[in-house]
């Protein structure tokens, strides 16, 4: 007897367990001087999952991601994305992990002046390089970047130049930048943080449908408790540079998640 399942007969949490993680971390640590800022962290991010970080200020959330591109200085453990171990990149490496892993930031970092489609269209250097500005971008560069602005749904602001949006709408451009890099993961670190509560909604909606409908993985840092359990499938949450929280987020309980934020409260140790 055949015991083999077929992946049309697994559900799609089975699904999502078999496929490799794209970010995968074993007791990262890093530290600054004496002073270790993560301790011991392990964690897998697969296709098709949107996880948010969570923890005080200074816990360690953005020290993670910029491990994940080789920015911050790792003194133990493994860290291997899209491929590329990110702790022991050889020479010409560091590059190609950058242009597989696209940023969105708090302040979305557009080029004010420059059109959207331009803002946009600088997503593909990650790929091409800098040489890539002398003879222009390409009309096949050019489709692509209005499919992406598509995507995100302000395509007829193309020629505007990307000053003129609202903090919304910019926050989508660099969404599309990114996109524009063809990604493999995407790091958002506090990409809501500068937005009102509604466009909040609307920016992470937007992120979490392109790691479901993509499949590429969004690796989003928050400050607000609510947009982490709305948007999330899952949520890690870091106190002093160690990670006290792993677990989906359906039924996580949010007392849990609030005392990573309390001063004196005992430290939580939830995983699941
Ligand atoms: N370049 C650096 N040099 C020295 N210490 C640093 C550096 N970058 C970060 N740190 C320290 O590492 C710790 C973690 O900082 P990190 O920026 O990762 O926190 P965070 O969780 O992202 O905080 P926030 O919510 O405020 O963004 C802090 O104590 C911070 O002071
Ligand atoms: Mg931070």
């Amino acid at each position: 007897m055949n015991a083999t399942i077929s992946a049309a007969a697994l559900t799609p949490e089975a699904q999502l367990l078999q496929a490799l993680p794209l970010i995968s971390v074993r007791n990262l640590t890093v530290a600054y001087g004496d002073q270790p800022v993560l301790d011991g962290v392990d964690l897998d991010v697969r296709p098709g999952e949107m996880v948010a970080l969570l923890g005080a200020s200074g816990s360690g959330k953005s020290t993670l991601m910029k491990s994940l591109t080789g920015f911050a200085p790792i003194t133990a453990g493994t860290a291997r994305v899209a491929g590329y171990d990110a702790t022991n990149l050889r020479r010409g490496d560091l590059r190609k992990l950058r242009s597989d892993v696209g940023q969105v930031f708090q302040q979305f970092n557009l080029i004010p002046r420059l059109s959207v489609l331009t803002n946009v269209l600088t997503g593909a250097l990650h790929n091409a390089g800098p040489g890539n500005l002398l003879g222009g971008f390409s009309s096949a560069h050019r489709r692509l970047a209005m499919h992406y602005l598509d995507r995100v749904g302000i395509a007829h602001k193309a020629k505007e130049p990307a000053r003129s949006l609202s903090g919304g709408q910019q926050q989508r451009v660099a969404i599309a930048r990114a996109l524009m890099q063809q990604p493999r993961v995407i790091l958002a670190d506090e990409p809501v943080a500068s937005l009102d509560p509604k466009l909040a909604g609307s920016v992470l909606g937007l992120l979490r449908e392109i790691a479901t409908e993509d499949g590429i993985p969004v690796l989003v840092s928050l400050h607000v408790l609510p947009l982490a359990l709305d948007y999330s499938d899952r949520i890690l949450g870091f106190r002093q540079g160690r990670m006290l929280i792993s677990a989906p987020t359906p039924g996580l309980d949010a007392h849990k998640l609030s005392s990573l934020y309390d001063d004196e409260g005992e430290p939580v140790d939830h995983h699941v």
